[in-house]
């Protein structure tokens, strides 16, 4: 059995879309107001989609309400940002005393250090660790401190994976990307990658990767892959980088802690500022040394708001308030039974699930999928098909068919999902 193909599934796009947009008036006329002033009447090019963008209105908890007044479960988790929830009670008291404290104070806060303690004490790979406003620019940071310790000014970075919006590498790179040097790597090929490496040891500063590709699919590496990358990038004197921006929330101690693998540096992001804008690199002493400010020879880094009080207050409040090891460990298993459950039902109908613990990709392709380019052939129409269904049924994923699972996400959530992905499935087969 097989979904829906050819000029029949363009006709059930056409009618999913025309039912979408009909009863969504308030959604409509907000997006052409939109349109008047922003290109797109966007600011975030992942939002868009046909016919015109969802808009909410407000969250609570797990759930979302969009402008017209449609209640969803939220399996989207602002792409992993959002893995407190909408009103986490410790995080918005939080952020409330610190308001009351004043906003913008030109100064060291008392919260900035206690946040960066609670990092370092989590990740084995963190020994110091400095704050931006967003897992783009701890990229960006990341990577140019790599260029100048290493003298070389080349990075290696896997087919179709995302750092950022300066640093996305789908169908081989973004016209808007920084401008550094790259040389793509896929996934998971341990002899293709390693001789790339080797080809390219003397202008290559780092390598940059998350263990588990996030947008890119929700892929997890294969372990020896990982431990190729750590062995040639040490001994061609180039670092390490693993961008946990999305995987930090897999284990207590991150995604490359599980692997057992230390990098040279890492990035963060999404939910360690509590659901406000936030992101930090790190790693060795020696190489973060660079920007302390007392050395004679210090590196700049700059950002008016790397230390803004809200988000660190709300940081440490969510650290220390609300997330426990067990609690990790709990929603991690919750997406494992969200994936096998899944994967009980979407391989008759062409699908699969894939992904590691709270991240979850759902592909209209019948995998196995160990690289970006596994996913080349999926359709897209399926995928925007089972997105406006799953809206239908009270639920939403990012369009792309992306979920990341937030701690007020239940059970009775998850089974409800898997129930309205097979009766969309079912429906279109
Ligand atoms: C792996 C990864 N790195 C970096 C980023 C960029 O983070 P931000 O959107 O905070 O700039 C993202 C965002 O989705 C990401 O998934």
């Amino acid at each position: 059995m097989t979904t829906t193909a050819g000029p029949d599934l363009d006709t059930a796009l056409l009618e999913a879309r025309q039912r979408y947009a009909e009863s969504r008036p308030v959604t409509a006329r907000m997006h052409e107001e939109a349109c008047e002033v922003m290109p797109g009447g966007n600011t975030r090019t992942v939002l868009y989609h046909g016919p015109f963008p969802l808009r909410m209105a407000r969250g609570w908890g797990s759930r979302l309400v969009d402008v017209d007044g449609f209640e969803y479960v939220d399996m989207l988790g602002e792409y992993t940002a959002g893995l407190y929830g909408h009103s986490q009670q410790a995080i918005l008291d939080a952020v409330r005393r610190a308001m009351d404290d004043g906003l913008s104070l030109a100064g060291h806060n008392v919260y900035e250090s206690r946040l960066a303690r609670l990092l370092v004490e989590r990740n084995p790979a963190l020994e110091l660790v400095r704050f931006t406003n967003s897992g783009t620019e701890a990229n960006l940071m990341a990577v140019s401190l790599a260029r100048v310790v290493t003298g070389r000014p080349a990075i290696a970075v896997v087919y179709g994976g995302y750092h950022g919006g300066l640093m996305y590498f789908g169908g081989g790179g973004s016209p808007v990307n920084a401008p550094y040097e790259t040389v793509l790597v896929t996934f998971n090929d341990i002899e293709g990658s390693r001789a790339a490496l080797r080809a390219q040891a003397d202008r290559l500063a780092a390598v940059v990767v998350e263990p588990v590709l996030g947008s890119a699919g929700c892929i997890p590496a294969d372990p020896a892959y990982l431990t190729m990358l750590r062995e040639e990038t040490e001994s061609l004197g180039m670092l390490l980088i693993f961008d946990e921006v999305m995987t930090s929330r897999l284990s207590p101690q991150g995604a490359g802690a599980a692997y057992g693998i230390t990098p040279d540096l890492m990035t963060l992001g999404k939910y360690l500022g509590g659901g406000l804008s936030f992101g930090a690199f790190g790693g060795r002493a020696d190489l973060m040394r660079r920007f302390d400010p007392t050395a004679p020879d210090a590196l700049p880094h700059a950002g008016t708001f790397n230390n803004n009080v809200l988000t660190m207050a709300a940081g440490v409040a969510g650290l220390t308030e609300v997330l426990s090891d067990e609690r990790i460990d709990d929603l991690n298993a919750r997406g494992d039974r969200l994936r096998d459950g899944l994967n009980e039902v979407v391989p008759s109908y062409g699908w699969v699930a894939t992904g590691s613990g709270s991240m979850v990709g759902l592909h209209p392709v019948s995998g196995p999928v160990t690289c970006p380019q596994d996913l080349a052939d999926a359709d897209d129409r399926l995928r925007e098909l089972l997105f406006l269904d799953l809206l239908e049924r009270g639920y939403y994923m990012a369009r792309r068919g992306f979920i990341a699972l937030s701690l007020e996400i239940t059970d009775q959530d998850v089974g409800g999902f898997i129930d309205a992905v097979r009766d969309s499935l079912a429906t279109r087969s």
